[in-house]
């Protein structure tokens, strides 16, 4: 397949066309792999996830997917990867606990742009070990879209697997590589993948490792992902939910109060910062109002049920001059 969408290519914007499109894929993608074993990596976003189910539909068990747990997923993912992929579609999924690895490698890091050249190292470290393991493979999967191509910029170094040493440099297998990300998600849709998989809002590749700010510890995280999914709860229960919505959690305490018996207790605690943004490319972000009432129940549900969170913050940055991440 070329690298540039043909002038004449049609726009993928029905279920029909997706159709088409799945059908097509398949016959190409039978007769490009034949009987030979493809390797993808499948971190559960969009692009992976469209591209293993197009795979699954095409060569079944050829395909083996590697699902890398570097820790720094958000709550559920893990699972929910396992769920679709595993259980549902019968897919040939390695599923690698390496949390204790990325977390080890991460302890007492805390210049962002390190943590994100440890966690794009590591992840290429333990995938490639993941592929020595596997006898037969010819194939590598890849979840490229066609602004990847159009942009050629590193934002995806992080989930594409381009750093592997020249013996596991296989030929690539990139059956969404010339559509645009609705049609990505028309074609997930079609092929049956879950709407919060399908619809799924952007996620950095170091995932939470760019939002638990500074040096990761283990806690902090921890209290980071039980916030996120909370504000992920309440946010899509609004009519229109924003471009990306999430928590960032800095590495500092504030005082807080609490009573025991009557006592008046100061302790130090965490500062959740809640953030919401809309953009069209990125490049600039604007924050749209989010209700108060939808603010408070955040603050509520994080306060009464995360550990070592006494502040809720609602930061109203627009991009420039905050950028849309902490890190
Ligand atoms: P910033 O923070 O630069 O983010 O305003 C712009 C967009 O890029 C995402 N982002 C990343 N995506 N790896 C990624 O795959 C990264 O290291 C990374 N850093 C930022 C961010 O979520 C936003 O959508």
């Amino acid at each position: 397949m070329e690298n540039k969408r043909p002038e004449n290519m049609v726009r993928i914007t029905t279920p029909e066309l997706a159709q088409a499109f799945i059908d097509e894929q398949i016959t190409e993608l039978r007769s490009q792999i034949g009987n030979k074993k493809v390797l993808l990596a499948l971190s559960g976003g969009v692009d992976s996830s469209v591209v293993a189910a197009l795979l699954i539909r095409a060569v079944g068990q050829q395909l083996v997917c590697v699902h890398v747990n570097h820790g720094l997923l958000r709550k559920g993912e893990p699972e929910q990867v396992i769920r679709v992929f595993r259980d549902q579609m019968n897919a040939n999924l390695i599923y690698v606990d390496a949390v204790d690895r990325f977390l080890d490698k991460l302890a007492g890091v805390s210049d962002p742009e390190q943590k994100r050249k440890i966690i794009g190292a590591e992840f290429i470290r333990v995938f490639e070990e993941e592929a020595r393991k596997l006898e037969g493979i010819e194939f590598l999967g890849q979840g490229t879209i066609y602004p990847d191509i159009l942009e050629s910029v590193g934002v995806k170094a992080h989930h594409n697997v381009g750093g592997l040493p020249e013996d596991l440099r296989f030929e690539l297998v990139e059956p969404v590589k010339l559509l645009y990300k609705d049609e990505v998600r028309m074609v997930g849709k079609q092929l049956g993948l879950p709407d919060n998989m399908v619809y799924r809002q952007p996620f950095p590749g170091p995932g939470l490792g760019v939002r638990c700010v500074g040096a990761i510890t283990r806690d902090r995280l921890e209290a980071l992902r039980e916030s996120d999914a909370i504000v992920r709860e309440e946010i899509e229960k609004l009519p229109e939910t924003p471009w990306q919505y999430f928590c960032a959690i800095p590495d500092f305490q504030s005082t807080g109060i609490r009573y025991v018996d009557g006592q008046g207790q100061r302790y130090m605690g965490w500062a959740v910062v809640v953030r919401a943004v809309n953009t069209v490319d990125a490049v600039t972000a604007t924050v749209p109002e989010i209700p108060f009432k939808t603010l408070c129940t955040i603050r509520d549900r994080i306060i009464q049920s995360v550990p070592g969170v006494n502040r809720v913050l609602w930061d109203v940055s627009e991009k420039p001059v905050a950028t849309i991440e902490w890190e």
